[in-house]
């Protein structure tokens, strides 16, 4: 059956529409939900929030009175109930199996058929006919690919839990990349609250889109308007500046951070969750084109908040950060900038203009600096637009003092 030629146009497409997560956020990422009898396998660094997340989608699948599992590998079955209750209360359609063997799993998914089976976590997960220690290489690679299977078989969507670490990077995910059919990792600064979800791969759907959330107390919030990444309490000092970054198709208000300082030796040049590269660049269009003088300092950047932004929209502020902490001037707290910059200190034009003045709006800036050929912007925030860093920054009162 299999190997006789079908012709294309006739062969139906079979494929099941996916089954929303019951999480906005991750549905959109999934491009619609998980599939039936697909694997996807979520990964992050520890504490990012893998389990929280996989047990909020166990949570809402299960309320829709569907079966679902959570087959907990590194934890026992009170430990889960703890874990689960902290979110709320538990649905009844909520079975576990703490086990971390993958024939039970197998055997589980075979006799209870699960809408969704949950595997928290495939490194914690072994195959003991092979040997190899928990977590190798060949060890995840064997559970996968046995998983993988049996889900297939019993039409149950797979969600596995991957663990990476900082340096070994992507050594486990890497290795079941092409054994599942979706990859989905959290990313975000343990340290703040919010996270990142995107898909790396994706068999059934586009990747690139991201999800927003901000992690708590009571789990995995959504974050659709990307606002957790703001700060507390308005800052009001030089060296501070809104923009909005795009990432996929989504765009989020953040604020750009500099501190510039009297180089004891040799200057730093310290980015954090900003671009160095780009940091790099804008000290020397600063220097070279706006008469910013930054010889013998030491500077800082970073965004407020636990994401990054990386990609050149953000340039301007991240100039107009580095030319109010030299110059102790304040940029006011109403006011956004947007915009690449070149070497030749021109303001360049950034992708998704009008997404992210629709982000700022929401945090409610009223005034933002834009490339030319920009639109009118939605209503209720003032546009104007700026051709050259030295005018943005001469506009601002932002002229060095040494
Ligand atoms: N019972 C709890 N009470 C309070 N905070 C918790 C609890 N369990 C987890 N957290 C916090 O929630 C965050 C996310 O935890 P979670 O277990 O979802 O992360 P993870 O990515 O699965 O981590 P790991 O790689 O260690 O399995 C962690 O920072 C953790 O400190
Ligand atoms: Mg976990």
């Amino acid at each position: 059956m299999a190997s006789s030629p079908t012709p294309l146009r006739a062969a139906e497409v079979a494929l099941e529409p996916p089954r929303s997560t019951g999480i906005g956020e991750l549905d959109r990422v999934l491009g619609g939900g998980l599939v039936a009898g697909s694997s996807t396998l979520l990964f992050g660094e520890p504490g990012v929030g893998k389990s929280t997340l996989a047990l909020g989608v166990l949570r809402q699948v299960a309320l829709t009175g569907v079966p679902v599992i959570l087959v907990a590998a590194e934890e026992s079955a009170a430990q889960v109930a703890g874990r689960a209750r902290r979110l709320g209360p538990v649905p009844e359609h909520l079975a576990v199996v703490a086990s971390s063997s993958v024939e039970d799993v197998e055997r589980v998914l075979r006799s209870h058929r699960p809408t969704l089976c949950v595997v928290d976590s495939i490194s914690a997960t072994r195959d003991d006919a092979l040997a190899g220690a928990t977590g190798s290489v060949g060890q995840v690679r064997q559970v996968a690919e046995r998983l993988c299977a049996a889900a297939r078989e019993t039409g149950t969507a797979l969600l596995l839990v991957g663990h990476v670490t900082k340096d070994g990077d992507l050594a486990g995910p890497r290795a079941l990349e092409h054994l599942v059919d979706t990859v989905v990792r959290v990313e975000g600064d343990r340290y703040g609250p919010s996270r990142v979800v995107r898909a790396l791969k994706h068999r059934f759907g586009p990747t690139g889109e991201v999800g927003l959330f901000v992690l708590g107390e009571d789990g995995m919030r959504e974050d659709p308007d990307g606002l957790g990444a703001g700060p507390g309490p308005a800052l009001d000092v030089p060296g501070v500046v809104w923009t909005a970054t795009l990432d996929g198709t989504r765009a989020w208000p953040v604020e750009v951070q500099a501190l510039v300082t009297a180089a004891d030796g040799t200057p730093r040049r310290v980015a954090h969750q900003v671009s160095g590269p780009r940091l790099s660049l804008m000290l020397a269009v600063l220097e070279a084109r706006c008469a910013t003088g930054l010889a013998g300092r030491d500077v800082f950047a970073t965004t407020a908040g636990a994401l990054p932004a990386t990609e050149p929209g953000v340039d301007v502020a991240l100039a107009v950060a580095v030319a109010s902490a030299r110059s102790g001037v304040r940029v006011p707290r109403d006011l956004a900038v947007v915009g690449e910059v070149g070497l030749a200190g021109e303001v360049r034009p950034v992708a998704g203009l009008d997404r992210r003045l629709d982000a700022l709006r929401r945090r409610g800036v009223q005034r933002v600096i834009v490339p030319s050929g920009a639109t009118d912007g939605p209503p209720g925030l003032e546009v104007t637009v700026a051709r050259r860093l030295d005018e943005v920054l001469e506009g601002l009162g932002l002229v060095d003092n040494p």
